[in-house]
């Protein structure tokens, strides 16, 4: 279990450059983003412009190295930089947090250097927007079910791919994608090899795309592949090794969706708060109705818990590089308790705002949508407890 005593202080003070780059962040996000959210939460446009912005400002490769293009900043920083997007629109945090910590964290830690200055450079500086592709129509939760099949050609220089991947996050506009395939099917999950993609070469198909509760904006579909031929050279990691890279990424990405939950978290929060204080019924503002106390009681609680959770894990990761240890139930007990933190702000935000929460005037509704992904993606709770479990229990 990791402590909280760390290099920050006990207290979690920040840094004075992780305080400059949250309120630059937060400054950005409320100018930007803030604006556009709700427009492009009505037409599940794919915000490229502001992404775009946001990749001038490093913040599609924050923990990348300045060499490879990034903004060379740590754990901390980049969940920093998360919960303030993430508050001013989720959409736009998805794509963050996929780009960051499920891709270039992948190219960073198994890519080999040509990898790296082909793929990684380009979107860890913004120019190009990278996904990650796990997930099938028949494989979710058990991701070492894939059907998708990789087969080395005679010749051994290529690998040729086809099959059909699910709920791929930024599939739509993806330029480079992390792709996990049964290379040797009768291993079963030993069998699995991770590809990076490139979305410009033949037999790379987008498939339908998702018409979604939430994050509208964050474009999601399928990826068909069809006799898609993959050079060796694209092997990221070693044959085989696929499963553990997406097992290894997904610790690092759950972070990033538990920054993300704080955020929307925050945001429904200070919006209720604000609302208790300003709305009147009976002939005083709601807040001073104890039923309304106990709910922001219990909302803040909640709230700073999962941000603290979520300072734990990513500690927890920038220990693990030095470690090598692994720094999986932190992470998921972060992304457990924040989402579900997440889920019960935007529910009792809604209830605060009455029939306001209720509209689409307001982003409380907004809020409340987008929230419940958190719960499902990434691992879903049910699988985030089964983690926690088998690690404390230890089980495999
Ligand atoms: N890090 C490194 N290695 C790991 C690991 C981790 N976090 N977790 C497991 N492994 C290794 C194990 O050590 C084991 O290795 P050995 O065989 O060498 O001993 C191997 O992987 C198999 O582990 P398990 O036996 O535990 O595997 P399992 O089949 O029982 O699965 C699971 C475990 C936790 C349920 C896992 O399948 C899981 O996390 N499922 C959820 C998948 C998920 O999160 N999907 C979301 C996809 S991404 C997405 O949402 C879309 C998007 O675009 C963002």
């Amino acid at each position: 279990m990791q402590t909280l005593t760390n290099e920050l202080g006990p207290s979690l003070d920040l840094s004075e450059e992780h305080v400059m780059l949250r309120d630059a962040v937060r400054d950005f996000a409320q100018r930007e983003i803030v604006p556009v959210a709700a427009e492009f939460d009505e037409s599940g446009d794919f915000p490229l412009e502001t992404v775009r912005k946001m990749g001038e400002m490093g913040l599609m490769g924050i923990e990348i190295p300045e060499e490879y293009g990034g903004a060379g900043m740590d754990t901390i920083a980049y969940v920093l930089a998360m919960i303030e997007i993430a508050k001013a629109d989720a959409s736009h945090s998805t794509v963050v947090s996929v780009n960051n910590s499920l891709v270039n964290h992948g190219l960073l830690k198994f890519g080999t250097e040509a990898q790296r200055q082909q793929f990684l450079v380009p979107l860890a500086s913004g120019e190009k927007i990278g996904a990650y592709s796990l997930t099938e129509p028949m494989s979710g939760s058990d991701a070492g079910t894939m059907r998708t099949r990789a087969e080395l050609n005679d010749a051994g220089t290529h690998y040729i791919i086809n099959g059909v991947k699910s709920w791929v996050t930024s599939g739509p506009v993806a330029d480079t994608v992390i792709l996990f395939t049964m290379t040797e099917p009768e291993k079963r999950h030993k069998g699995i090899t991770a590809f990076v993609v490139d979305a410009e070469l033949p037999g790379f198909i987008r498939g339908k795309k998702e018409p979604k509760l939430g994050i509208r904006a964050s474009a999601t579909s399928e990826l068909i592949f069809e006799d898609y031929a993959c050079p060796v050279e694209h092997i990221l990691g070693e044959p085989g090794l696929g499963f553990k890279i997406a097992m290894t990424l997904l610790d690092a990405g759950r972070i990033g969706i538990a920054a993300q939950s704080v955020g929307i978290a925050e945001a429904a929060y200070e919006a209720s708060l604000a609302y208790a204080r300003e709305r009147e019924a009976f002939g005083q503002p709601i807040g001073g109705f104890q039923l309304i106390q106990g709910k922001i009681a219990d909302m803040k609680t909640r709230l700073e818990a999962a941000r603290l959770l979520t300072y734990n894990a990513a500690l927890a990761k920038m220990r693990s590089a030095e470690t090598g240890e692994r720094y999986t139930t932190a992470a998921s007990m972060a992304k457990l308790f924040a989402s579900e933190t997440a889920m019960f702000i935007t529910h009792q935000a809604v209830q605060i705002h009455g029939g306001m929460g209720y509209s689409k005037e307001m982003p409380v509704e907004r809020y409340f949508r987008d929230a419940k992904i958190t719960e499902i993606y990434e691992g879903t709770s049910e699988i985030q407890r089964v983690v926690i479990a088998r690690s404390e229990l230890d089980l495999r």
